[in-house]
């Protein structure tokens, strides 16, 4: 029965460049929105760009621009991609959007009035990466850059209140959180206890933001923000028959690095609106390139126009949903791109529109033959029945969200029609019984149709371009029932439907990083050194290279590992005034973590200088540049 189905993305930070993962989550909701249509549903897809925080306001600085304008010019990279992905969304929500920022105004008055936000000192770590207050374990864990010691008023939302409340629903609501095992994994998170969500940054660090409605010194958090844009989007409290039309949502796809903020943040400001909560967040995996993170550092970003480039969308967006089981990591590789496209879509797929197509271009004048219902033939009974088979199985595999099953049963069907064709020999039968041949060759058209209906929200354009191709474009892509093919019907034009490649060129190598072409002032300005003092100094043990330094660099202490130890003793440095890159990204070196990296010459001996300050009257944190 046909329902309402609403599904969002993620909103993409908007000053970052559009990535085969950022599409992935993209072509992975369209697939379902345009699934969720053929089944006749009302469907609501929506997507966006998230616009405030202190990574857009320093790229915009970086850059000179003011921030609207900077958000004004990238979200465009985000609306083209989806423009040549075929993505089909019903709306873009942007967070600099006023119908979004009067929403979260207003759910931020609203819990305020109810007592649910207070204001209080928070001193704390937080990650600019992550733009949120991370824990001291968290930090020790070293994968959290850009991290600062902040001590600051500020307003807090009594997310602790909710924590048993969002164990309970969890646990009576199995769908809520899927796959499974990331609702274990947030149950895990919930076993500590929940602090208050800090969800105000003061303007003097933080302008790029909403104003809080009840303090005009402080802007919202933009996760708080962010989250909203879900229920903005569709009028909350603006327009509410378009908001209970929609609400809740019926999936919220998001990959697992942002499930904390989904899973806990979300629900238990939407228990203090009073609001009721999604049905499902799902989250999937990671696309790793082979084996590692994809990553800007390390230059080895897919970049999706690229691949549009060489093979077109369709073929793109198979991959993608056929290549990741939902909920898994997986991963990209351009032999593995190479190889399916070649077995699935070139040799199974192609081949057989192409095959199917001409015998019936050469041998009935190039219109739809007539197919005969032959009670007596196992092998058309045989065809009917996996076709059958099939359209009741992907609803199912669907629903489940085991997408690549569905896809690899579709393509099961496909290869069934070939071994169809290979059993009857219509070719054989063409002199001396054209009207059977015809009949069979009905059949496999009939069935090929099928298939590639199944396939539509995946592959829209080329599925289109095959229907044609096949005399199939009039059908409505709802109709299943065996025997909606047209006798008659005069084929559409011809073409390779897809080609087969030898390999992809724009994958081979990880792209250049971006630095090969020259430090910028700006990339340089971005460098934090700075001036340290030394208060303590040991070697690692087990380690011959390196000493570990207790360092005053003006906002509080911190450790540095440097490899010096075969150069200078520890009790020599003590007190010296040496530089420091303060922003390097955290890391752990041999069990150690190290926030910075200190400056030293060497020469052409190995013989290494510290780079110090002579002055001693230099404070700890002065700027070096
Ligand atoms: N702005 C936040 C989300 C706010 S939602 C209220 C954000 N943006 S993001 O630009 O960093 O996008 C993160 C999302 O992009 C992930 O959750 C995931 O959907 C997608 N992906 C980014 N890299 C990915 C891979 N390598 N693989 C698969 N998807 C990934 O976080």
């Amino acid at each position: 029965m046909a329902g309402k189905f609403y599904i969002t993305t993620p909103i993409y930070y908007v000053n970052d460049q559009p990535h085969l993962g950022h599409a992935y989550t993209t072509i992975l909701a369209d697939v379902l929105a345009r699934y969720h249509r053929t089944l006749g549903d009302d469907v609501h897809f929506l997507t966006g760009t998230d616009e405030h925080g202190l990574k857009v306001q320093q790229a915009a600085q970086q850059r000179g621009a003011d921030p609207q304008a900077h958000t004004d010019e990238f979200v465009q990279r985000f609306q083209e991609m989806w423009r040549r992905l075929d993505i089909s969304h019903d709306d873009f929500i942007r967070t600099t959007e006023e119908r979004h920022k009067k929403v979260v105004r207003r759910l931020l008055q609203d819990l305020y009035d109810k007592g649910e936000i207070y204001q209080d000192e928070y001193e704390g770590l937080y990650s600019v990466s992550e733009e949120r207050f991370i824990t001291q374990r968290e930090l020790d864990s070293g994968e959290f850059r850009q991290v600062e010691k902040i001590k600051e008023q500020n307003w807090f939302f009594r997310m602790s209140a909710y924590q048993q409340r969002l164990i309970d629903y969890i646990n009576e609501h199995p769908q809520f959180i899927q796959p499974d095992h990331r609702r274990n994994e947030v149950l895990g998170f919930l076993r500590q206890p929940l602090s208050d969500l800090c969800i105000s940054r003061p303007k003097s660090r933080l302008e790029w933001g909403i104003e809080l409605p009840f303090d005009s010194d402080y802007v919202t958090y933009v996760w708080f923000d962010a989250l909203t844009n879900y229920i903005s989007a569709i009028g909350y409290t603006e327009d509410q028959a378009t908001f209970s039309k929609w609400w809740p949502a019926d999936y919220h796809l998001i990959g697992k690095d942002i499930l904390t903020t989904h899973c806990v943040y979300w629900p238990t400001m939407f228990m203090a609106a009073g609001i009721d909560l999604p049905r499902t967040i799902f989250a999937h995996g990671w696309w790793l390139m082979g084996e590692d993170k994809m990553s800007k550092s390390r230059g080895n970003v897919v970049r999706p126009l690229d691949l549009i480039d060489q093979v077109g969308v369709d073929p793109l967006r198979y991959y993608l949903m056929r290549d990741m089981v939902l909920g898994q990591d997986a991963s990209f590789t351009a032999d593995s791109f190479v190889r399916r496209y070649n077995a699935d879509l070139a040799n199974d797929l192609g081949n057989l529109v192409n095959r199917v197509a001409k015998f019936i271009r050469s041998n009935f004048d190039g219109k739809v033959p007539v197919g005969v219902n032959d009670e007596n033939s196992t092998l058309h009974e045989i065809l009917i029945t996996r076709t059958k088979n099939v359209v009741s199985r992907v609803p199912e595999l669907i629903g489940a969200m085991r997408l690549h099953e569905a896809i690899e049963a579709i393509i099961h069907l496909v290869r069934n029609v070939n071994w169809y064709l290979e059993q009857t020999q219509p070719w054989k039968q063409i002199k001396s019984d054209p009207a059977r041949a015809g009949s069979v060759l009905y059949h496999a058209a009939e069935a090929l149709r099928i298939a590639l209906q199944l396939l539509h929200p995946v592959m829209p354009s080329r599925v289109e371009a095959m229907r044609a191709m096949i005399g199939a474009s009039d059908i409505p892509l709802s109709d299943f029932n065996w025997g909606a093919l047209i006798s008659g019907t005069p084929l559409g034009e011809h073409e390779t439907p897809f080609p087969r490649i030898d390999k992809l060129a724009a994958t081979d190598e990880p792209a250049k990083p971006e630095e090969d072409e020259g430090v910028t002032f700006a990339d340089f300005e971005r460098v934090d050194l700075r001036v340290a003092r030394v208060l303590a100094a040991e070697p690692v043990a087990g380690a011959d290279k390196l000493v570990k330094l207790q360092i005053a660099v003006g906002d509080g202490e911190r450790q540095i590992v440097a490899g010096i130890a075969e150069h200078y003793d520890p009790k020599d440095l003590l007190g010296k005034l040496i530089v420091v890159v303060a922003n390097l990204e955290q890391a752990k070196i041999r069990g150690e973590v190290s926030q910075g990296m200190l400056l030293a010459a060497e020469d052409e001996d190995g013989n290494l200088v510290l780079a110090t300050v002579d002055d001693p009257d230099v404070e700890p944190g002065a700027k070096v540049g």
